[in-house]
């Protein structure tokens, strides 16, 4: 074939990889499989016809050789912070894009090539295409500002406004807004006007900025450069080898089939995303790798007037591009539908049909569709020619095909659809973008007018499912019954029994939910007869079948066939305002006046970009993972353990060791050998950094390889054999099992009692509820993994680290590695995100790393891996809460009178942190209401699942939702609407919590947030909207739900209220901070600098936060429990104000109007120190409590109150939910969010809307899609028992982009002020987390509704937590879920 020889490139080799190993880093790893978007690049080619098509891609799986003839932009070729930036990061950054910054440079990619291909991109188009990136901080919201600002169609602003066009842009001011409701047709016009609010969208963004005002195409900004050395040039073929695989690239059919004959095993590589994936996860190797792309026979679309032709390795996108024109019904209308809802847009960018097809996967969404549709392939030998297969022939079993090894798919031709000829596509996943099908299908009818004319009858039929088999399949019972009868009700309910026979799921199928794929499968059946009747009443005579009823109509559609929701909202916030704080009521009375003037330059209350905004947005932003490693640097490993509860017997390294390029294994024998202690753990020390003899959890620890490269460190640390030996007849996974086992961690077992609870339960005429409330865990999802590189000095060690607990990270490196920690530091820059889960559980990766630094005195990086850092590293505990509580009617109110409940959490195999976090559940259950009596109980259970850790509110929500759950209950049995419940049992300035804190006068805002956040809804006109939908409607529900909250901010543990902050001054007049908190996204750095600016009286720019570094702020605390701005800007503050009293003499004398540099420059000749430590400790009565006080009867406050005081202060807010369920899929979407806060006043409402944002999407996740699935009892298919089956973006879904609210409208309360805390501002990060628990009630008052309507008589709905789509099809109870194997009662399975 005349190849061209290319060695300098291996042909399994990512593009991501190359170019990060070459410092291109912009670009970054967050999973390795196409599920996250962070890895996008845009990979340009000049077509057929001479233009450029620019098309994002994965680089995590587009093979480096397969960029051949094309040119690749990654973020650095947009722009950067010293050329200038692109119009997309530009906006991205303005518009406050950012947070960790780590998911930001794939989407700018992703958003800039959509604009690169078709400068005039609309919305619509916009919101198509961003579904193959996930951001977990932002919750999308300024994500969809910022790109759509720069649509062709940008007419309304996030206000609904319309921004662009507005004539009134550049008055406009959220003051005239609202009472106008002309202006804000989203309902925000019911809002009460609160004083000087601004409108972070419209007002600040779109006024201040002329570059906001235009969209793209009006920007004319330069299109994406293509070299002139790639025009006309067509790919030829080539080779490439790296001695085990060799890639052929090849570029004509003939040469393909040569190929295949004499390689029948070798595989065509297309889009790669199936081989890709099996090479990396599953470690298939291909010693014969065919490129499939290059290939001009096996591309294009054509069309006779029988057949729409698909060339096999045609791009899906070209396909869905070619058949959005489809008129509904047919069959390229199902096709782009389907194609729609299809992985990303990154994979459709390059996967293939054929792709779909040869893989065979049981859950694929192409092959039941195209075996529906009657379609039929043409595959091609060498030897043997040409022959077709009909697709739905094709599948022979699990991932077994009719084709012959050297046979080639050449294209696929589709039948087109006739006159009464419908085709539908369906498809139900966990979430609705970028995932696998539980149960897919294509399903298509022919009709004709029967002999007589009367009726229409079924002509032909086919249905085809995924899911419902180890492969597609078919349902020839059901098309056979069908045929010949008449299209009506009733025909349509006797198919249904054939359907079943058709696919007999049974009840252990690997991948679980038999019940709900049933059901599914049914639903689907109906909503298909549905449509088609529908489409049937339009194209044929009036008549011609039976009508279907009104409120039936609905149930046709699916998020399949319905349009993208478009997302709009706004964010209030008062004007930028100082209001003094905590500084004015220290010891230190009296904020000294700043050393620079005017003070309008004061920083504090702005709506500042974030500190490193553009550097996110160009990628420019520097990671653990993206520091150069030393050129003598190692890659490191982890050895995990494969099962849990054994012995390990014995650990063979021999065959990893003599692998070329592997420097050392290190194992528990090496760390001693250094002096190391193996033993660490944050509060008792029961882990061990090495793995000894137990083996705890799947993904135990038990060595490090380090060897020259990655893959080479990966490859030994496969070859490393590890033999097991006395295993447990009874591996504990769940918490019943441990309950039933009685595995607990006895020492944090505590209890809080107040009143007389068992009095209170006999209160004549209470109303009790009882029962046992499940709620599920949560991964963190961080998209930057765990990563750390350590860099033996030469007395020491210095750590790089994803971590925020840079002191825990420097004292067990110190320890482990046998080191004093005076010699070795810790440095941590920035993380790509943390929530929690980098609080302790970094510190084990960095552990095993610096012992083995230390042992082979070289560098060593170990960065985790996305599926081994979800296995090993723990997640947000899952909690089981057995209750009884009792409410009574009083004065014509509901009124709570006592609540008892036993709360277990799953802590996993060691204690980490889960002792705090129950304590903060115990802290959190009485919500915002007012018991009687109160007795809650915490016990963690010993399990074999990984330690599980700290997470955004830390154990807050669980607690939060087990009482929102018993409230739901009580107000259902007593039959009051239950916000009004809510809203009668509010605490009440004065009263004390069940822990014994009085709410304090004068802090009580939760009654004001609740009632705000009723009018900010138009709460009376949404109830009486939803009860008219729902009578409307009987197989889509809409529900409402308002969830109030109040977060006690303090570690509960006394000793870390605690902060220390090192501040500089230049002569230049700008400052320098270094503080012992850690930048993960939250904005921390930015508020620290706008405090200290604020304080010296400059600009914020002035200001700058450098790495956390344990060299220059020691023995910190890690940054959590949402506290770090009120330490670490009280303790800032203290430092600045040591400086400034040092300065005043000269400011004195120089006046006024001095610089900070005249000033700090005339200090320095006068020999004045302008460096300052400062130091800030919570005082003692706001925070501590004393587990094992005992009373003495001397105590006058409320019960508890001598056990201390766990709160500095409550953060406060609600939010409504109102969502729209599909009952017979089990589909939901948020319809709208209003979220009213007090964040006291606001240092940053930019970053505070961020927070609040952010933190409720993540607490949707938590509450619906998110669900982890461990190998226990109810999950037998998952083996070993205690593996985490959900690992990676395949199967775990934290929400995507189109998941967020359609209207998310977000107010910061004014008047508010906290003089608590630092500015008087309150602490944010953990708080709104609880109100996405809003959706979660919304969907089960969605179910009542529809439960009520159905006539469902059995037992009440109990909505186990998360709200996934099988449990919220399954809730519903109707007989079609019965049949399926649900029913009334029906409790889908889950890991707890
Ligand atoms: C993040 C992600 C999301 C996904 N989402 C979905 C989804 O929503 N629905 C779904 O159905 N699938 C999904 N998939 C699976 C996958 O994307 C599809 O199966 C896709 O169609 C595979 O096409 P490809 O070109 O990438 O295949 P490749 O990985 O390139 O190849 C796959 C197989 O096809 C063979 N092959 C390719 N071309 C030919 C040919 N012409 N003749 C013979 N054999 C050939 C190859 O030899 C190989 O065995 C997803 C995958 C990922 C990674
Ligand atoms: S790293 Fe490529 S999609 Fe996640
Ligand atoms: S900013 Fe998107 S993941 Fe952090």
């Amino acid at each position: 074939m005349g190849p061209k020889e290319l060695v300098h490139m291996s042909p399994t080799t990512t593009l991501l990889s190359f170019l990060r190993s070459n410092g291109i880093t912009g670009t970054k790893l967050g999973c390795a499989e196409g599920g996250c978007g962070a890895c996008t690049v845009i990979v340009s080619k000049e077509t057929s016809d001479g233009n450029v098509h620019h098309k994002s891609v994965n680089a995590c799986l587009f093979p480096a050789v397969a960029a051949d003839c094309a040119h690749v932009t990654t973020v650095e070729g947009l722009g950067s912070t010293r050329d200038g930036l692109h119009p997309v990061q530009e906006r991205m950054t303005k518009s406050h894009g950012s947070q960790c910054g780590f998911c930001t440079p794939g989407i700018v990619v992703a958003i800039s090539a959509i604009f690169a291909n078709k400068p005039d991109a609309t919305i619509d188009e916009i919101e198509e295409h961003m579904d193959g990136n996930l951001c977990r901080c932002t919750g999308y919201r300024p994500i969809w500002d910022s790109a759509k600002s720069l649509c062709s169609d940008a007419k309304k602003g996030p206000c609904g406004s319309s921004c662009n066009s507005c004539p009134e842009r550049d008055d406009c001011d959220i003051e005239h807004l609202i009472p106008d409701p002309g202006c804000t047709p989203n309902n925000v016009g019911a809002a009460p006007a609160p004083a000087n609010n601004v409108c972070s969208s419209s007002h600040e963004k779109f006024k201040s900025d002329p570059v906001f005002n235009k969209t793209f195409e009006e920007l004319n900004h330069p299109s994406l450069p293509f070299p002139e050395e790639l025009k006309g040039v067509a790919s030829t073929p080539f080779v490439i080898t790296n001695g085990s695989t060799t890639w052929y690239d090849p570029n004509t059919l003939d040469v393909l089939l040569d190929l295949k004959k004499e390689f029948p095993n070798g595989r065509i590589v297309v889009g790669n995303s199936e081989v890709g994936i099996e090479q990396k996860f599953k470690n298939t190797k291909y010693p014969v790798l065919i490129g499939g792309s290059n290939i001009h026979e096996l591309k294009g679309i054509s069309e006779d007037n029988e057949n729409f032709t698909f060339g096999a390795n045609t791009p899906l996108s070209d396909i869905a591009h070619f058949c959005e024109s489809g008129s509904e019904g047919s069959v390229t209308w199902a096709m782009s539908n389907m194609l729609r809802w299809f992985a990303s847009t990154q994979i459709r960018n390059t996967a293939s049909l054929a792709g779909n097809l040869a893989t065979a996967s049981p859950i694929s969404d192409m092959n039941p569709m195209l075996a529906a549709s009657n379609a039929a392939m043409t595959v091609k030998s060498k030897e043997r020619g040409s022959r077709s297969i009909n697709v739905s022939e094709f599948f022979l079993s699990y991932r077994k095909t009719a084709m012959q090894p050297d046979e080639v798919i050449v294209d696929i031709k589709v039948p087109k659809t006739s006159k009464f000829e419908y085709v539908y596509p369906y498809k139900q996943a966990k979430r609705r973008e970028d995932d696998i099908s539980i149960v897919t299908s294509g399903m298509r009818v022919r009709l004709a007018p029967s002999p007589d004319g009367s009726q229409f009858v079924v002509a032909e039929s086919s249905f085809a499912f995924g899911g419902m088999s180890f492969k597609t399949v078919m349902a020839p019972q059901t098309s056979a019954f069908l045929l010949n009868k008449p299209w009506n009700f009733e025909t349509f309910d006797e198919a249904r029994k054939f359907l079943a026979l058709d696919l007999p799921l049974p009840d252990n199928v690997p991948g679980g939910q038999p019940e709900y794929r049933r059901t599914l499968a049914a639903s689907f059946l109906f909503k298909f007869f549905v449509a088609v009747s529908l489409q049937i009443e339009k194209d044929a005579p009036p008549g011609a079948v039976e009508p279907i009823k009104d409120d039936v109509k609905s149930a046709s559609e699916s998020f399949v066939t319905m349009r993208k929701p478009s997302m709009t909202g706004t964010q209030r916030f008062p004007k930028p305002k100082y209001t003094p704080g905590l500084e004015d009521g220290t010891e230190k009375k009296g904020v000294p006046e700043p050393v620079s003037r005017p003070s309008e330059k004061r920083a504090v209350g702005k709506d500042s970009t974030h500190q490193s905004g553009a550097l996110h947005c160009t990628g420019e932003a520097k990671y653990t993972d993206d520091i150069g490693l030393p050129t003598d640097g190692l890659e490191g490993c982890l050895i995990h353990s494969t099962t849990a509860g054994c012995d390990v017997k014995s650990i063979d390294i021999s065959e990893a060791s003599s692998l070329e390029g592997v420097v050392k294994v290190v194992l528990y024998e090496d760390l001693v050998k250094t002096g190391g202690n193996n033993k660490l753990g944050p509060v008792i020390k029961d882990e061990e950094v090495f793995g000894t003899k137990r083996v705890r959890h799947v993904g135990q620890v038990l060595g490090i390889v380090v060897a020259e490269t990655l893959e080479i460190a990966q490859e030994a640390a496969r070859l490393v054999k590890v033999e097991y030996e006395n295993f447990d007849d009874n591996v504990i996974v769940s918490i019943e099992e441990a309950i039933k086992a009685n595995s607990f961690y006895h020492m944090t077992d505590h209890t809080i009692e107040s009143g007389d609870v068992a009095a209170a339960f006999d209160t004549p005429g209470a109303v009790v509820v009882e029962g046992k409330f499940r709620l599920g865990g949560q991964e963190h999802f961080y998209l930057e993994c765990n990563t750390t590189m350590c860099v033996p000095t030469e007395t020491g060690m210095t750590v790089y680290t994803s971590s925020q607990a840079p002191t825990k990270t420097q004292m067990y490196c110190a320890s482990a590695s046998g080191l004093p920690a005076n010699k070795v530091v810790c440095k941590m820059k920035r993380m790509g995100g943390g929530f929690g889960g980098k609080e302790t559980r970094s510190v084990f990766v960095a552990a095993a790393c610096s012992v083995a630094a230390k042992i082979v005195r070289r560098p060593v990086r170990v960065t985790l891996d996305r599926n081994v850092d979800m296995q090993t590293t723990g997640q947000r505990h899952a909690f089981v809460a057995h209750y009884k509580a009792a409410a009574v009617m009083e004065g014509g109110k509901p009124k709570l009178l006592a609540m008892d409940v036993n709360l277990y959490s799953n802590g996993g195999c060691s204690l980490d942190l889960s002792g705090p976090v129950m304590d903060r559940a115990l802290f959190h259950v009485d919500g915002v209401y007012k018991f009687d009596a109160f007795r809650c109980h915490g016990l963690v259970c010993k399990t074999h699942q990984s330690p599980h850790t700290a997470y955004r509110g830390f154990g807050g929500p669980q607690g939060i939702i087990t009482v929102e759950h018993v409230v739901d209950r009580l107000a259902t049995k007593m039959g009051i609407d239950a916000t009004e419940f809510r809203e009668s049992n509010f605490y009440k300035e004065g009263q004390s919590t069940h822990f014994g804190q009085t709410i304090e006068e004068g802090t009580w805002n939760v009654p004001r947030s609740f009632r705000d956040a009723k009018a900010q809804s138009g709460f009376d006109e949404r109830k009486a909207e939803i009860k008219e939908f729902n009578a409307k409607n009987k197989w889509k529900k809409r529900g409402l739900a308002i969830i109030p909250t109040k977060f006690g901010i303090a570690f509960t543990a006394k000793f870390m209220n605690q902060g220390g902050a090192l501040v500089h001054v230049y002569q230049d007049g700008t400052v320098l901070v270094s503080h012992g908190g850690t930048e993960m996204g939250q904005g921390l750095h930015t508020k620290v600098c706008q405090v200290a600016a604020h304080a010296f009286g400059i600009d914020y720019d002035k200001v700058f936060v450098d790495d956390s570094d344990t060299s220059k702020v020691a023995n910190t605390q890690p940054t959590a429990a949402s506290m770090s701005t009120d330490m670490y800007g009280m303790a800032t503050l203290d430092a600045c104000r040591q400086i400034i009293k040092r300065l005043k003499p000269f400011r004195d004398k120089l006046g006024e109007d001095a610089s900070l540099s005249a000033v700090a420059t005339a200090a320095f000749f006068e020999r004045v120190d302008l460096s300052a430590h400062g130091f800030y400790a919570l005082s003692d009565d706001r925070c501590g409590y004393d587990w094992g006080a005992v009373p003495d009867g001397t105590e006058t406050g409320p019960d508890n109150s001598f056990r201390g005081h766990p709160f500095n202060y409550f953060t406060q807010g609600s939010s409504l939910s109102m969502v729209e369920v599909d009952l017979l899929t089990g589909d939901h979407s948020i319809l709208r969010s209003d979220i009213i806060m007090d964040v006291g006043s606001s240092i940053n409402p930019a970053i505070d809307i961020g927070q609040i944002e952010g933190a409720f999407v993540q607490g949707v996740g938590w509450s619906t899609t998110e669900e982890l699935i461990w190998g226990d009892e109810e999950h037998e298919w998952v083996k070993p028992r205690g593996r985490l089956f959900t690992q990676g973006p395949g199967f775990y879904k934290p929400p995507a982009f189109n998941d967020m609210p359609a209207q998310f409208n977000v107010t910061l309360m004014d008047g508010v002020a906290n003089k608590f805390a630092v500015m008087s501002s309150k602490a944010i990060g953990e708080p709104p987390f609880a109100m996405g628990i809003s959706v979660f009630f919304a969907i089960k008052n969605a179910l009542d509704e529809a439960r009520k309507d159905m006539g469902v008589k059995s037992e009440e709905l109990i909505l186990m937590h998360p709200a996934t789509s099988e449990r919220i099809r399954m809730g519903v109870g109707d007989e079609i879920s019965v049949v399926g194997g649900g029913g009334g009662g029906f409790q889908a399975k889950g890991s707890y």
